[in-house]
């Protein structure tokens, strides 16, 4: 009874972050860079699709869907560099998307982002 656990445990761990897109197609403007503090985190909306970003350093932002991969309630920032959903109290490591804790089964979806300027722009 316990291997059996055991395996199903095992069987259930989530899956391996994606490695971050590279910027192609469209860039969207979601917000001014200086509004974004290095190590800071944001919700923002392109279109109608819900997105979270994470400014990494002076140069770098990650996004990700802010859908959440256990039942698609909107994630947001959270603290101890992790993203929150706040529906079953998942949390997303902000450096790769990777699940932190609770229920969620994968990684948040990574788009590509760039800072051009004073300008943050994601590629959907
Ligand atoms: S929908 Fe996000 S934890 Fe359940």
């Amino acid at each position: 009874m316990g291997a059996a656990a055991l395996t199903l445990a095992a069987c259930a761990a989530p899956a391996e972050p994606e490695a971050a897109p590279s910027a192609t197609g469209e860039g969207h403007e979601v917000m001014a860079a200086s509004e974004l503090k290095v190590g800071a985190q944001a919700s923002v909306k392109i279109n109608k699709a819900d997105v979270i970003v994470y400014r990494q350093d002076e140069s770098t932002v990650l996004a990700y869907s802010a859908i959440c991969t256990h039942a698609g309630c909107t994630v947001v920032p959270g603290e101890d560099a992790k993203f929150h959903c706040p529906c079953h109290d998942s949390y997303f490591n902000v450096a790769d998307g990777s699940v932190a804790g609770g229920p969620a089964p994968r990684p948040l979806t990574r788009f590509a982002a760039t800072i051009e300027g004073d300008k943050v722009l994601v590629y959907l």
